[in-house]
């Protein structure tokens, strides 16, 4: 009987009837897949490594190639999930036919978000189906009815088999759809275990077949490692038009959500939410909430940051505090470790605010992370302060800007978006590069910078010592 399966090597290529956890060509470990086998049918269309077979021989009718404009294409209508920061992270909403693979770690909320959505997709006329491979339908329910009548109108199946799956989402033609999780899903004709990587690409790929044919939306949700990758399935990356990920910390009630990918929108966009019993609820006012919750106290700032293309006032905290360790302890949250490395060295050297013998915590509060350049100046002031035990001047403080590595402070983008953002909500006198704009504190170099920013006494030191 002619085998159904195989394991391809993902490095190599190579195929084998057998599994071997070093591949036989490349010598690479692990690195071997279960995959389908196609049906004689279905041809060897994009198969590496097969030997033999009609390739070569048959002949094709000669697709004649024309331009992109003589393509006839109809005006997408995207599905709005009545979410708005979901609908902008995902560049004005879900596209008809798409695939969007949702990433988080577990309990952050990704079952609550899109149980949401299709609560408001079904409740605007649109057909929904909610697939659980991982919680029952009672499960559900109950997380339905602390969000509400609309998500208890979405019909939902508690099923992990793949071909019954499809025929579900065949026979209920939805327009959106959600596979919860993509990795509890299990593909009978394949013999490894659901979620592994061979399972979750076959599982991903049967899905988006039937997608792409019938228009329908689908949201896959998958899970997140430890490290932060989507577990197994990075494959999945590279087949999905659009990879979200919802982050933030489980002990508090802010969640983020990225496009880390998106074929219909940028992926400069990032939505706030926050946890509540109720449900996930739009941060629309975070600048506000955040200002008025900042400390004003020694080692505190506030950014102000860009979020894609909205501008977001987070303040920034630090603490420096003399170390027993030999190698004292750089701890940070919310953003890039060795960014924190690089703006320490920056401080240490030229605006004379050593942290050698320190341990250095940085967090960026409300559990938001930020990940621009912008930010660098916000955590050199933030550290000096911290280091010096002086509270900014004029507090809450706002500044942004990047530092480069010879002490000077660089323009960032969207000054002006920035400046009016942090004047909006009572921050005046932002410290902020060059070219940034009235209304800025501009100053050329961190050392300016750090003069603007700490008290007369301590500035003067700062500036005496460089
Ligand atoms: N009554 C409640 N009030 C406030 N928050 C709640 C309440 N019940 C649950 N939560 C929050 O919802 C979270 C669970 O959300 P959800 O099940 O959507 O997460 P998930 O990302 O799908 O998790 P998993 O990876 O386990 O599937 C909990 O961690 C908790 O923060
Ligand atoms: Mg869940």
């Amino acid at each position: 009987m002619a085998r159904e399966t195989a394991f391809t090597c993902s490095d190599c290529g190579l195929q084998s009837a057998k599994w071997h956890g070093r591949c036989p060509g490349c010598e690479a470990w692990n690195t071997l897949v279960e995959e389908r086998l196609p049906t004689p049918a279905s041809g060897a269309k994009g198969r590496r490594g097969g030997s033999g077979g009609s390739h070569g021989r048959e002949r094709r009718p000669t697709l004649a190639a024309r331009p992109l404009r003589e393509v006839g294409a109809r005006p997408v209508e995207r599905l709005s999930t009545g979410i708005g920061e979901l609908d902008r992270v995902l560049g004005g909403g879900l596209v008809p036919g798409s695939l969007v693979l949702l990433g988080g770690s577990p309990g952050i909320g990704k079952s609550t978000l899109t149980n949401m959505a299709l609560g408001h997709l079904q409740g605007s006329g649109q057909r929904t189906l909610y697939v659980s491979g991982e919680e029952s339908a009672e499960q559900v329910r109950l997380r339905a009815e602390r969000l509400g009548a609309g998500a208890l109108r979405v019909p939902i199946i508690a099923e992990t088999d793949l071909d019954t799956v499809l025929d579900a989402i065949a026979a209920e033609a939805p327009a959106a759809c959600v596979i919860d999780s993509v990795q509890t899903l299990n593909c009978g004709e394949l013999s490894g275990a659901p979620g592994s990587v061979g399972q979750v690409r076959e599982v991903a790929s049967r899905i988006m077949e039937l997608a792409k044919a019938r228009g329908t939306a689908v949201i896959l949700v998958g899970h997140v490692t430890k490290e932060g990758a989507l577990a197994g399935p990075r494959v999945l990356e590279h087949l999905v038009d659009c990879v979200l990920q919802f982050e933030g910390e489980r002990e508090r009630p802010y969640r983020e959500l990225r496009a880390l990918k998106n074929r219909f929108g940028s992926t400069n966009e990032a939505g706030l939410f926050e946890m509540r019993q109720g449900g996930l609820v739009e941060v629309l006012d975070a600048s506000a909430r955040f200002v008025g919750e900042a400390t004003r106290a020694p080692g505190s700032v506030v950014l102000a940051a860009m979020e894609g293309s909205r501008p977001l006032l987070v303040e920034v905290q630090a603490l420096v505090a003399p170390s027993e360790l030999e190698q004292p302890r750089r701890v940070v949250s919310g953003l890039d470790r060795n960014r924190l490395a690089l703006v320490l060295a920056i401080l240490a050297r030229h605006g004379r605010v050593g942290t050698g013998g320190a341990d250095v915590f940085v967090n960026v509060v409300g559990g938001v992370r930020v990940d621009e350049p912008g930010c660098d100046l916000a955590v050199a002031l933030a550290v000096a302060s911290a280091a010096r035990g002086v509270p900014l001047e004029g507090t809450p403080r706002a500044c942004f800007g990047e530092l480069g590595l010879t002490g000077e402070l660089r323009w960032v983008g969207h000054p002006e978006r920035r400046l009016e953002e942090a004047a909006k909500h009572g921050c005046d006198g932002v410290i902020a590069p060059v070219g940034s704009g009235s209304g800025a504190r501009e100053a050329k170099t961190l050392r300016e910078a750090l003069a603007l920013a700490l008290p007369q006494g301590a500035g003067r030191l700062a500036q005496a010592a460089a």
